[in-house]
């Protein structure tokens, strides 16, 4: 909802403030290894290691942080924006790698896509259980359905 001014109001009113999301942290049994399966799946450039991080950095800009853990891992959800023709290439790695994908973040929809918005939309698991997701339209581009 924009106020015309090109940006939708704040708590305080309208905001001048250019606020971009940065990084996020992900935790793994194997941050090197997650890091290059995330990597080559969006064919994102080689990951960096950064203190205790091995960093994927997509187009915006916003980094996805692995960093490894022993401990029990509790799995989150990113999503990542993507054309029609990086879908293609990225589905086709989830064929080529024979990973489980799903319609739906509840995973009940096993093997399916969805078209939400008018594009198409897929979850799949990282090697911690993570969910990614990979879209070609955002949320609500299409219209919202509440
Ligand atoms: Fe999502």
């Amino acid at each position: 909802m924009s106020d015309g001014a090109g940006k939708a109001p704040t708590a305080f009113g309208r905001s001048d403030m250019a606020i971009h999301f940065n990084h996020t942290i992900l935790s793994a049994h194997d941050s090197k290894a997650s890091a290059i399966f995330l990597a080559e799946m969006l064919n994102l450039p080689a990951p960096r290691r950064w203190g205790p991080f091995q960093m994927v950095v997509t187009e915006n800009g916003a980094n996805l942080d692995y960093m490894d853990t022993d401990g029990e891992i509790t799995p989150q959800h990113y999503a990542f924006l993507i054309s029609e023709a990086e879908f293609d290439e990225i589905f086709g790695r989830i064929w080529d790698r024979k990973l489980s994908y799903w319609a739906d973040p509840g995973r009940r929809q096993l093997g399916e896509i969805n078209h939400h918005d008018g594009g198409r939309g897929v979850y799949f698991e990282d090697p911690n259980g993570h969910l990614l997701e990979i879209i070609t339209r955002p949320y609500g581009s299409g219209g919202w359905n509440l």
